[in-house]
C-alpha cells in the first residue's frame, strides 16, 4: 500500500540537492538568468522575515515539504494552497514554527506570510492572522515521511484530518485524507535561505 517510486523521488532529491549547492555560489557564472531571478526573489524576503517575529519563542525551521504524491506544498499571495513541481518556487519555502510540545507547529509560506489552517470542515487555506486552526500535530512515519494533522479538529468519527496534496498537485479536503494515504505524506527538506542571503 505504502509503495512510492524511490528511483523518482532519489532523483528529486538530486535535483534540489544541485539546486541547494548552486545556491551557494551565486558568483558562478553558469546559471540561467531564470535561476538567478528565483534566488534573488527569495532571498530579498528573507530580508523582510527577519525582523518580522510575530510569536515568541519556539523553534523555527525553514523547510519545503515535498509530498509522497511528488509536490512542493506552496502557500501563494491569495492565501491558496497547491503544489509545484519547481524546487525554486519561492512560494514553496516554509517556516515551521513549533507552538506547543507534543508535535504542535505553525506553518507559514515565507514570501506570502500567509499560515496554512484547515477549519472544522477540513478546508486548507492561507490564512493572515495566526490561530487555533493553524495548529496542526506533526507525526512520524517511516521513511523520513511526516504527517500533519489539525490540533483543533476531527472528522466526526474523530479520526484525524490531514494536510494533504493529491496526484495533481491539489489540496484534499481533511475529511477525505487518510493517515496511511501517501497524499498525506510529507519530507520536510532543508532549504537554507541563509545560505542564498549571505551568498
Ligand atoms: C495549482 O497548481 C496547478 C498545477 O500546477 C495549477 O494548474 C493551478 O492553476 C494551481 N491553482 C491555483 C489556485 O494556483
Ligand atoms: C471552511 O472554509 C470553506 C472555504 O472558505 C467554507 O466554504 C466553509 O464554510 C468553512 N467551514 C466552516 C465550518 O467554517
Ligand atoms: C471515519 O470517517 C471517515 C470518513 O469521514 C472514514 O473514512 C473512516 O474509516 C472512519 N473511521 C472510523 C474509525 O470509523
Ligand atoms: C488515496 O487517496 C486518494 C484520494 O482520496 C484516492 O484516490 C486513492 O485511491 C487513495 N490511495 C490509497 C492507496 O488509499
Amino acid at each position: 500500500m505504502l509503495k512510492w517510486n524511490l528511483p523518482t523521488l532519489l532523483s528529486r532529491l538530486y535535483l534540489h540537492i544541485i539546486f541547494l549547492l548552486g545556491s551557494m555560489c551565486l558568483t558562478c557564472s553558469d546559471r540561467t538568468p531564470e535561476q538567478l531571478a528565483a534566488i534573488m526573489k527569495c532571498s530579498k524576503h528573507e530580508r523582510h522575515t527577519r525582523n518580522y517575529d510575530y510569536m515568541e519563542g519556539g523553534d523555527v525551521r525553514i523547510r519545503q515539504l515535498f509530498s509522497r504524491t511528488q509536490w512542493f506544498l506552496t502557500i501563494d499571495d491569495h492565501g491558496n494552497i497547491n503544489g509545484t513541481q519547481d524546487p525554486t518556487n519561492c512560494y514553496s519555502i516554509l517556516e515551521i514554527r513549533t507552538v506547543s510540545e507534543g508535535g504542535v507547529l505553525a506553518i507559514k509560506g515565507v514570501k506570502s506570510q500567509y499560515y496554512i489552517s484547515m477549519n472544522k470542515s477540513g478546508v486548507l487555506q492561507g490564512k493572515k492572522t495566526y490561530n487555533e486552526n493553524c495548529n496542526f500535530k506533526e507525526e512520524f512515519l517511516e521513511n523520513f515521511f511526516n504527517a500533519y494533522s489539525s490540533a483543533k479538529w476531527t472528522k466526526q468519527n474523530g479520526t484525524e484530518m490531514f494536510i494533504a496534496l493529491n496526484q495533481n498537485g491539489r489540496p484534499l479536503r481533511g475529511r477525505k485524507t487518510k493517515k496511511e494515504n501517501i497524499s498525506s505524506h510529507f519530507l520536510p527538506m532543508y532549504f537554507s535561505l541563509n545560505v542564498i542571503a549571505d551568498a
